[in-house]
């Protein structure tokens, strides 16, 4: 079976006036569907710049891109937004809602892009709302929820397209721990429908939930490997979460 995702000799450049960034010197990885990938490595290796290009909101500077079948390296923007709209769901950490708008507007909103009737979006939208354990909240707005409940509609906007991957970019980074198990059960429950996911964190606990760990360092992969902890993990639950 073809990999879900094939990238070849990633590169990615910034020039800034003189100066020319590699942020991605060279990235070549496969992952196939189903996998649950944590990123991990230091601040600036290239995990969001990694992140944006898998998402398709950047291109590389260099290297073949491959996304289910079709080299979406040297797309046009109109072209990236629709592969987008379909195949990708995205979890940032700032949860990136819409403050003026409801959880259940939030969730709608990329079914308007997607070309969906209103009835139809909100019905979906609904539907999404509670598979999180939101349906009590539907009419709240992001101030009027907390932490966890903002992210928990982030996943159900991530979800909302039935995208074939979820990318998540420290989904946990603005939540408390209790909270964090929270959003990483809910992680947890989408990979076991199927849906691929490739999580990036600096906690090695929150890596844990992951099958594989991919290590960055300066732009490229420093190691690969599945977590071994897993089996551990399953039997007596993550270490330092344990009450
Ligand atoms: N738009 C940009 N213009 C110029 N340089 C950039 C830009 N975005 C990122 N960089 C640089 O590229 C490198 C990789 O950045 P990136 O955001 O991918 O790191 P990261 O691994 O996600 O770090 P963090 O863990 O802090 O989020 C850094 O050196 C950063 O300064
Ligand atoms: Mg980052």
């Amino acid at each position: 079976m073809e990999p879900l995702i094939t990238l070849r000799d990633i590169g990615r450049k910034y020039v800034i006036g003189t100066e020319v960034i590699h942020a991605l010197k060279s990235v070549s990885l496969t992952i196939n569907k189903g996998e649950f990938v944590a990123l991990m490595g230091p601040s600036g290796s290239g995990k969001s710049t990694l992140m944006n290009i898998l998402g398709c909101l950047d291109t590389p500077s260099k290297g073949e891109y491959i996304l289910n079948g079709i080299n979406v390296s040297h797309m046009t923007d109109n072209e990236l937004a629709e592969v987008r709209n379909t195949e990708i769901g995205f979890v940032f950490q700032t949860f990136n809602l819409l403050p003026r708008n409801t959880a259940l507007d939030n969730v709608a909103l990329p079914l308007i892009y997607a070309g969906i009737s209103k009835e139809k979006r909100i019905e979906r939208a609904k539907t999404s709302l509670q598979n999180v354990g939101l349906g009590n909240r539907i009419d709240h707005k992001p101030n009027e929820l907390s932490g966890g409940q903002r992210q928990r509609v982030a996943v159900a906007r991530a979800l909302i397209n039935n995208p074939s991957i979820i990318l998540a970019d420290e989904p946990t980074g603005n939540l408390d721990t209790k909270t964090s198990i929270e959003i990483m059960g809910l992680v947890e429950d989408i990979h076991a429908r199927g849906n691929t996911i490739i999580l990036v964190t600096h906690e090695e606990d929150i890596a844990l939930h992951a099958h594989r760990i991919v290590r960055m360092r300066d732009g490229l992969v420093e190691n690969d490997y599945p977590n071994t902890n897993i089996q551990k993990v399953a039997r007596e639950g993550i270490p330092e979460f344990k009450n």
